[in-house]
């Protein structure tokens, strides 16, 4: 199964430009095995993968306009012609290798860890089953950043906390152990973000996961407006 790749190439040397790459496909394969074929050809070419199963989102590249994970994209259902860029938004290191310090940044801010102020239970902080299920939906978020990568937003505004950091900041908030609900609004209020989202959708949109970042931001709207 013969696939030509047009990579997006950049260095500090050569400036950016587009290579090809003809490659013989297994059926089976998905973009990351193909990534890894034509870096046997010329191991010039940067990229990030690890687990390889969807769990880590180092591997969030573009391949044909859309932002994916290349661990999961089959490549029997690209045409014959597949595009791959880094992932919009974010600075290029090298290649398909994105600088994301801004998107961890953001993250960080929004202080993605439970915060508690009551003293630890003898045995552990008891959350329902009732509880627990708030959480779907914003738990699986494997920090991939293409969502936040596909909005505008962010693309014109860098301390826009952007839709993962959102997203992450609506899991605490909604997790019935947290304590730190007076700091969280404070946060989300003091910060562009919340407020500053236009609900372009792009977000859902790119999301590998499937998950729904514009429902979390006015899940979180709703709370705070309703002083909950
Ligand atoms: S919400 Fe989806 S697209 Fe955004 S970082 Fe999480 S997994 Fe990636
Ligand atoms: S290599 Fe980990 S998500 Fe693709």
């Amino acid at each position: 199964m013969k696939r030509r790749f047009f990579i997006q190439r950049f260095s500090q040397e050569k400036g950016s430009y587009w290579q090809e790459y003809v490659i013989d496909c297994d059926p089976t394969w998905v973009v990351l095995d193909a990534l890894e074929a034509i870096h046997k050809q010329d191991p010039s070419l940067a990229y990030r993968r690890s687990c390889r199963h969807g769990i880590c989102g180092a591997c969030a590249i573009n391949i044909n306009g859309k932002n994916r994970l290349a661990c999961e994209t089959r490549v029997a259902n690209l045409p014959e012609k597949i595009r791959i860029k880094p992932l919009p938004g974010f600075p290029v290191i090298r290649d398909l290798v994105v600088d994301l310090n801004l998107l961890y940044q953001h993250i960080e801010t929004v202080k993605p860890y439970l915060i508690t102020q009551t003293p630890p239970p003898e045995k552990e902080r008891f959350q329902s089953p009732e509880d627990r299920k708030k959480l779907d939906g914003l738990y699986e978020c494997i920090l991939c950043g293409a969502c936040t990568s596909a909005c505008p937003t962010f693309w014109a505004n860098r301390n826009f906390l952007g839709p993962t950091a959102l997203l992450k900041a609506c899991l605490f908030f909604m997790d019935s152990r947290d304590e730190a609900k007076t700091d969280r609004k404070a946060i989300l209020n003091s910060h562009p973000g919340l407020w500053q989202c236009h609900s372009i959708f792009n977000c859902t949109e790119a999301c590998p996961k499937g998950l729904n970042p514009l429902r979390a931001i006015v899940m979180l709207r709703k709370k705070i407006l309703r002083g909950k």
